[in-house]
């Protein structure tokens, strides 16, 4: 006798978190762009961005940019938070963090043997991955604040040392984020039936 094959779709992505991480990797590539424009014109280390990186052509047209970019990152990301928090999905998806499992993991991916045959659950690199872009991501709108006001939001700019002290978490902040970024599209490459789970959402469970 013949058993018929059943196909379920499940829903591992929901709309708000397809929506808010495509909106963010716009926002983010802009501000990054934008912002190397913005440091080359002042830089505070001895080197410069490559000009065909940057966008916005001049100092003025970068900050043009980077300002209309910050309003979709800070939005985009206070949904992004707010609906986290209240569906449950950072304590699901996100936790536990344990740096031992995160070893585990990280040298599990550098011999080419991480896990992630259930696209349902993060490992616990991915977690931390995750966890600590997000983290990185509100860092750099608080320094990204106190550097554009800080004689109005002087308590924040002085947890970070002043005004100078703030432009260099920001840059420290960036780079962390560029670094994780990076391995995460790689590892996007190397796994890419990931790819279309956060378009569609949804993965295949045959039964
Ligand atoms: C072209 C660039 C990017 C691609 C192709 C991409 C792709 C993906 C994919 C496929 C997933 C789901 C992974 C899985 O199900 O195993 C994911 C999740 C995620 N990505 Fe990206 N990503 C990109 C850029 C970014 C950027 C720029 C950020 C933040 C700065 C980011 C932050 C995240 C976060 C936080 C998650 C987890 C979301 C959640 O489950 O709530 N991604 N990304």
């Amino acid at each position: 006798m013949e058993v018929a094959q059943q196909v379920r779709w499940v829903r591992i992505h929901p709309l708000w978190v397809r929506i808010t991480h495509w909106l963010n990797v716009l926002a983010v590539v802009i501000m990054v762009t934008s912002g190397w424009r913005i440091y080359n014109a002042s830089p505070l280390f001895s080197f410069e961005f490559p000009s065909s990186l940057t966008l916005g052509g001049w100092l003025g047209g970068a900050l043009q940019w980077h300002f209309a970019a910050m309003w979709l990152l800070a939005a985009n990301g206070l949904v992004y938070l707010a609906s986290g928090v209240a569906s449950g999905r950072f304590r699901q998806k996100l936790w536990p963090i344990t740096p031992g499992a995160v070893l585990a993991d990280m040298r599990a991916a550098l011999k080419g043997r991480l896990a992630h045959d259930d696209l349902a659950v993060y490992n616990a690199a991915q977690r931390a991955a995750y966890a600590t872009l997000i983290l990185a991501l509100i860092v750099l709108v608080l320094s990204g604040l106190a550097v554009w006001k800080p004689v109005q939001l002087q308590e924040l700019a002085g947890l970070m040392g002043g005004y100078e002290g703030a432009r260099v978490v920001h840059f420290a902040a960036m780079t962390l984020m560029v670094v994780i970024v990076i391995v995460h599209v790689v590892m996007v490459a190397l796994v890419p039936r990931t790819l279309p789970t956060m378009i569609t959402g949804r993965i295949r469970s045959g039964s």
